[in-house]
């Protein structure tokens, strides 16, 4: 006797085993779409398939027959949202209601096949955006199937890192590594379903990962700029108090404030010390950038782009700055045989993966210059007038010319001692004829004297008796 009930027992709980183990387990999230897999084995061009909802003889949803002819329903509550893709059934839009079991009927046997469409539901609090250092909590909820153990539950952060498990929700403190889409991965019987939350936590767009490198002759953009899915109004939701610009100057650590943006509509900057820097127009497009159209020296530093909240928290992106410059020794005017040395530089040794390229003036051909075209230092021992102009510099990296700064040498001729020698003759030779000159004229003045003389005598006679000698 007991051995018969152990054994019905055995058998009823067979057949329910076998009963609930082709129950198919689909999760969707309300406003997914969701497909109902029909099986494998189904020859779509020999069987008719029915799709109810909840019972055998509930609404008919859909059915297909064997030519590839097919109907849904016209039911309000479906109407437009099923569709059938082969023999399995598609649901746009799930809805709230559509949550239940599904029964896939075919002629060929008349076995059933039953899909449970389980809710999942994703959340994350407090609502985005969020300020760094919020605590964000993620929820993902996963509907069970009565007397049935859970999904398997794991979240992937935005970068599609595996979080850690936990019972409840996750707890994470928002970084600008938490903005983006998490996405909730549910297992249940080796299938993986998944839900996505978008999370917005507010921020800089990143800062160039190099430094910015300008010249005398070169432009300079300082970057600095909201990402595109931020927007002003959020900012100020999240009660902004500042937006500015600070500058720590390379020699010298106190920091300049720039600019501060007035946030006031119109948003417009407010300079303090611009130091020729200009912003870019209409910050309402989200560009902070600070530009200018030649570099200069003082330009090298540290420029702050730094957004100030009133609960402390400040937002800030830093941009390095660089000036490329040459130098000529002993200066930029030679006279020709002179020793020339030029030095381009950053004012500190380049890294490795920084080249330079040295362009002498157009007209000098240096041939014994070739090979040094990527020092740093160039030495022209006896500079000629061939190397008179404009000389360039170019920082490179890779295939990308970074800035270029220039500089304009003069250069004078040297006289040589043939040419002393003709300046010496030919004044020499003046001087002779000027003397020449000098001693014709004083001859000529005394003929004139004599000759006056004697005219006299003979216009004014004297009388005669006085005059004898
Ligand atoms: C901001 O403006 C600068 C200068 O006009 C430009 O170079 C830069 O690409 C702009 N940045 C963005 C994010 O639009
Ligand atoms: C920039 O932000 C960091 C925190 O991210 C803060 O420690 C630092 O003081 C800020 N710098 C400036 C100049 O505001
Ligand atoms: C040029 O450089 C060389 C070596 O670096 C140095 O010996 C020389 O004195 C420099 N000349 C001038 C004019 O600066």
């Amino acid at each position: 006797m007991r051995n018969v009930i152990q054994s019905a027992v055995l058998l009823l709980a067979a057949a329910l085993v076998s009963k609930t183990g082709a129950v198919e387990v689909i999760y969707a999230q309300v406003g997914e779409t969701a497909t109902l897999k029909a099986p494998g084995d189904i020859n779509i061009q020999k069987e008719y398939v029915y799709w109810h909802f909840e019972k055998e003889d509930g609404l008919q949803l859909a059915w297909r027959n064997n030519m590839g002819g097919s109907l849904t329903t016209s039911d309000e509550a479906w109407k437009g949202r099923l569709s059938l893709s082969g023999a399995s059934l598609v649901i746009k839009d799930v809805q709230q209601n559509d949550f239940g079991t599904f029964l896939l009927k075919r002629t060929g046997d008349s076995r059933l096949t039953t899909y449970k469409l389980l809710k999942l539901t994703v959340s994350a609090k407090p609502p985005s955006p969020l300020l760094p250092g919020d605590s964000l909590s993620l929820a993902c909820d996963a509907q069970t199937l009565p007397g049935h153990k859970g999904p398997e539950i794991q979240w992937l952060n935005p970068l599609g890192g595996k979080e850690k498990k936990s019972r409840g929700p996750l707890t994470v403190r928002a970084t600008s590594q938490a903005n983006g889409q998490w996405t909730c991965v549910v297992t249940y019987d080796k299938k993986e379903n998944k839900a996505i939350v978008s999370v917005t936590v507010l921020d800089l767009s990143p800062a160039p990962l190099h430094p910015q490198y300008t010249s005398k002759s070169w432009p300079l953009t300082i970057p600095c700029s909201l990402p595109a899915h931020i927007s002003w109004e959020q900012l100020k939701a999240k009660e902004i108090q500042d937006v500015r610009w600070d500058f720590v100057p390379e020699s010298g650590l106190i920091p300049q404030s720039l600019y501060s943006l007035s946030l006031e509509d119109p948003l417009t900057w407010k300079a303090d010390q611009n130091r020729g820097l200009r912003p870019v127009p209409d910050p309402k497009k989200k560009n902070l950038s600070l530009t200018r159209n030649r570099g200069t020296e003082e330009d090298e530093g540290d420029y702050v782009c730094a957004l100030e909240f009133k609960n402390g928290v400040t937002l800030n992106r830093t941009v390095h700055v660089k000036v490329l410059q040459i130098i000529s020794s002993p200066g930029t005017e030679f006279i020709s045989g002179q020793q020339l040395n030029l030095t381009c530089s950053l004012g500190h040794p380049l890294p490795s993966d920084l080249q330079l390229k040295w362009f002498p003036p157009e007209q000098s051909s240096l041939p014994s210059l070739t090979s040094d075209l990527h020092l740093a230092h160039l030495t022209i021992p006896e500079v000629a007038t061939g190397h008179g102009g404009k000389w360039r510099c170019e920082l490179w990296q890779s295939n990308t010319r970074l800035t270029s700064a220039e500089i304009t040498l003069k250069i004078e001729p040297k006289m040589s001692s043939w040419m002393l020698v003709v300046i010496c003759s030919v004044t020499v030779i003046v001087i002779l004829l000027l003397i020449l000159a000098f001693i014709l004229y004083r001859r000529r003045q005394q003929k004139m004297t004599h000759l006056r003389r004697r005219l006299c005598k003979c216009k004014t006679p004297k009388p005669k008796g006085f005059y004898r000698t």
